[in-house]
């Protein structure tokens, strides 16, 4: 197949290099290969988890890549400090920013958001009778937004990990959290009650950028569109 775009436009002269943000962790792990059949090899350190640089740079003189942790990729890349990255459809749902554009599912990191609740409590109360209930989450956004749609007002306590340990301490009837295989809900005697999104990891662009760099920013996203259809 042939490419929509040309070397040219990876490699823009005189020009600052685009900057692609990419999350630490899981998602740093699973990209590796849809980066290289994009022909995208950063320096060496960017794996190195106890470098404290930040900002790598890659093969392309025209682009670096900058980690930071995962929650914050759509962040950057909505002020406009990146021009691409990789962000769960977690984070973009969380943040909702009008500035974000989202191309491509990369189909990576995979799993959905969904509530649970101790098993002990769990169908024993219906919750179209509630008018508020307490939910421990990183997702205040998608946990309001969620009850909202429900006429539930949600009193959220806000916790950045470790949620399944909340509702067996009595700081909240439920939690809204990430579900892939069930065995940290099983480990810590939850049960997934409902799920509100399948979630995963999806190629984003600031739409500034796209407008006034369109031939470097959509030469790369056709390079990972190709990327994908070689499997
Ligand atoms: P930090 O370590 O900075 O707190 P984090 O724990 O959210 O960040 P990861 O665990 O790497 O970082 O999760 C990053 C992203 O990976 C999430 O936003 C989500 O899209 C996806 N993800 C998280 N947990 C799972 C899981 N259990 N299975 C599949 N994908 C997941
Ligand atoms: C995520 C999520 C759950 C777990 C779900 O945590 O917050 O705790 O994965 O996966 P499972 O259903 O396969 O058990 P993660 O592993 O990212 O740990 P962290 O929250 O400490 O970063």
């Amino acid at each position: 197949m042939t490419a929509p775009y040309t070397a040219a436009a990876l490699e823009p002269e005189a020009t600052a290099p685009l900057i692609m943000a990419l999350p630490k962790g899981r998602i740093l792990k699973e990209c590796g290969r849809i980066l290289a059949r994009a022909g995208i090899e950063p320096s060496p350190d960017y794996i190195d988890e106890n470098t404290r640089h930040m900002r790598f740079p890659t093969n392309h003189p025209g682009l670096d890549v900058i980690r930071v942790r995962a929650f914050d990729v759509a962040t950057f890349v909505a002020f406009g400090a990146a021009q691409i990255g990789i962000c769960g459809s977690d984070v973009l749902m969380e943040f909702d920013y009008p500035e974000v554009y989202a191309p491509l599912d990369l189909g990576i990191a995979k799993c959905r958001i969904a509530v649970a609740e101790p098993a002990e409590t769990a169908g024993t109360d219906d919750p179209s009778r509630w008018s508020r209930v307490r939910v421990a989450t990183k997702y205040p956004n998608i946990a309001r937004k969620y009850y909202a749609s429900q006429g539930i007002h949600a009193d959220v306590v806000n916790l950045s990990g470790a949620m399944e340990l909340a509702p067996g301490l009595g700081i909240c009837r439920l939690i809204v959290d990430l579900v892939d295989t069930g065995s940290t809900l099983r480990a810590n005697n939850l049960v997934e009650t409902a799920k509100i999104a399948d979630i995963s990891s999806r190629l984003i662009v600031n739409r500034t950028a796209l407008k006034t760099q369109p031939e470097a920013v959509g030469a790369w996203i056709a390079r990972f569109r190709d990327a994908l259809t070689q499997g």
